[in-house]
């Protein structure tokens, strides 16, 4: 939430900070503001919308100067305006600074700062820090490092935040606690910070991740040093990014969603590369075979996640204890981290988060980590806050995903549960022999399938076409494919502003077929396996409500056939693996849909990619 990006160098830092921007809009887009440090003055545009309209905004302006910050804002305290738009300046404009994140005692320091005489223009809790800042330099006498690192004790709260003054023209002042910050070492002795790596790949692959309540000075004529804000030195531990540019870029297609979508063969089989190998009958998770054991000895399993990840995990809860017999909690992570659970020190607390920033799900594992259980990660984005505070875990591999809605990264994430059921089952022999070998096949074919789903692209834009209008819309599935369905209701919802939602199809009756009439579209995982039959039935009370019926069926499937309104044939699989093939024509409806409403498919209204904030 809210991306932030910075720049100190010998190159003009206008183009470099625009450029970064955008790349970060998926954090929110709610304002853009950009401060450059030209000819001894801090000179700032600010905008609310998206990166566009700053851009255009500050066309024919000075847009000089060699450093510069700027902020891309999903709006917490204060609305979506010029004047709340980062970066925000003291009220002598020496001092510029950006921020992600929540102060949360921001109500107290701006009390006391308006007592002291501070004027505040803004309705945000980040301009008390740029007072505060103000503040303790001029009573303390100290330079700006110790400014910052003085201020930041008094902070409650999230931040991610960079500072920029002009009378130390030279240097960037960075600092972090809960909301990611990456600096980017240039070839140059230039410097780059920024939320995560997108806006510095270009640039550079030298990075340092910033550990929380670190300070970063980056300075031209000293070069990087960290801090704490108890003022002990850290060294820097310089990482080689593996990330590609092609990777941030849409390739030819319209949108990141698109691309995402159509990424998946790819993705799904780059998070099985050198885990599986059908013919030899192997399957491994390397970053969790030291924690194998305890897995397997452990009574329970909690996973902790929001939205799609969740939704994941609540597949991986099938497939582990189907599978490997292993009981599985799935919890929101939002939930669980302030109902006070019960965790024990044998228990292991597995987070599973695309970003591997989200707030909610950092703060659970926090807590289990605090209550003496082994804590893992399965994130998408590498070097993320959860990645670095677990024990240990799984990258998914699916790549940067750009799009708001997950598309890739759950599929990715079901991949790596499944990879992490089959090698538990395996290891405690919950699975036969037959049936292991059998699923490892089928897990190596599906990006093939993944793909055949693809080519029917244009039978499902064609059925999006005849449910575009719809005001409400219902998902159901069963077993595996009931979190299939609660993903499907989340995409539709979030990106075409349809409301809708997923139901186990059995639990129908019991409340939402009073919503069924002849406007409502029903789209149900029908599939071949146990609840067949009893999906079937459910399909036959929603027509009996004259309801409209879109299936996800099985290749072949007849009986369905005869009694939905459209269909949609999945190659046929392992039940266990439907979820990874019924998502994906869920995905391409919802996407269709989102485009035939002109809705922005990218940046959907209100969200942002990554949520840290609570
Ligand atoms: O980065 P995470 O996987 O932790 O994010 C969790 C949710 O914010 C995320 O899945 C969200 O629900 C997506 N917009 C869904 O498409």
């Amino acid at each position: 939430m809210c991306g932030i990006v910075a720049y100190i160098g010998k190159k003009e830092a206008y183009p470099i900070l625009i450029k970064g921007l955008k790349r970060l809009e998926y954090r929110g887009y709610d304002s853009a503001g950009i401060a450059l440090l030209s000819g001894g003055n801090v000179n700032l545009y600010k905008k609310q919308g998206k990166v566009a309209n700053l851009e255009e905004f500050a066309t024919g302006k000075d847009i000089s100067g060699h450093s510069g910050i700027g902020h891309t804002r999903w709006a917490t305290h204060g609305l979506p305006n010029d004047i709340n738009s980062h970066p925000h300046t003291s009220m002598d404009g020496k001092i510029a600074l950006i921020h992600n994140g929540i102060i949360e005692n921001y109500d107290s320091i701006k009390e006391e700062l308006i007592s002291r005489g501070y004027i505040f223009k803004s309705e945000t809790d980040t301009e008390v820090l740029v007072h505060l800042i103000d503040d303790i330099q001029k009573h303390e006498k100290v330079d700006l490092v110790e400014a910052v690192r003085l201020a930041l004790q008094s902070v409650i709260g999230a931040y991610a935040i960079v500072v920029l003054s002009k009378e130390f023209p030279n240097q960037l002042v960075a600092a972090r606690k809960s909301s990611p910050l990456v600096v980017g070492i240039g070839a140059e002795g230039d410097f780059y910070l920024a939320s995560d790596a997108t806006p510095i790949i270009e640039y550079t692959k030298q990075v340092v991740y910033l550990d929380d309540e670190e300070i970063a000075v980056v300075d031209l004529k000293e070069g990087l040093k960290i801090i704490n804000i108890k003022n002990q030195v850290k060294a820097p531990y310089i990482q080689e990014l593996e990330m590609h540019l092609e990777a941030l870029e849409k390739g030819g297609y319209e949108h990141f969603m698109l691309k995402e979508i159509h990424e998946q063969p790819r993705s799904i089989k780059d998070c099985f590369r050198g885990r599986l190998n059908a013919e030899k009958g192997w399957v491994s998770l390397g970053g969790l075979k030291d924690y194998q054991q305890k897995i397997m000895n452990s009574k329970r399993l909690v996973m902790v996640a929001c939205g799609t990840s969740w939704h994941a995990c609540q597949v991986g809860e099938y497939l582990i204890e189907d599978l490997a017999r292993i009981n599985v909690e799935v919890e929101y992570a939002s939930e669980f981290r302030y109902r006070n659970p019960i965790i024990n020190e044998d228990d292991i607390v597995i987070a599973v988060s695309q970003s591997g920033e989200t707030a909610d799900t950092m703060a659970a594992l926090e807590l289990a980590k605090s209550k003496g259980a082994t804590i893992l990660g399965i994130c998408n984005v590498v070097g993320s806050s959860i990645s670095r505070i677990t024990d240990a875990g799984s990258y998914t591999h699916a790549g940067p995903e750009i799009g708001v809605a997950s598309t890739k990264a759950f599929t990715a994430q079901v991949t790596v549960l499944t990879l992490m059921a089959l090698s538990l089952a395996n290891r405690k022999g919950t699975l036969s022999s037959s049936k292991f070998h059998t699923m490892l096949s089928e897990l190596e074919a599906i990006p093939d399938k993944v793909q055949r789903i693809l080519d029917k692209n244009d039978l499902i834009e064609e059925i999006a076409k005849v449910y575009k209008d719809a005001s409400n819309a219902l998902y159901l599935g069963r077993g595996s494919s009931f979190p299939v369905a609660l993903e499907g209701a989340l995409k539709l919802k979030e990106i075409s502003y349809i409301h809708a939602e997923g139901y186990p199809a059995a639990e129908m009756k019991h409340g939402p077929i009073a919503l069924i009439d002849e406007e409502m579209p029903v789209f149900v995982i029908a599939t071949k396996g146990t609840s067949y039959e009893k999906v079937v039935s459910n399909i036959q009370e929603v027509k009996a409500r004259k309801g409209k019926i879109i299936a996800i069926v099985t290749e072949g499937d007849v009986q369905v056939r005869d009694l939905a309104d459209h269909v949609i044939e999945i190659p046929d699989t392992d039940e266990h693996l439907v979820p990874l093939l019924a998502t994906i024509p869920l995905q391409l409806l919802s996407y269709h849909i989102s485009v035939m409403r002109g809705c922005n498919v990218d940046q959907p209204r209100n969200l942002a990619k990554s949520v840290t904030v609570e």
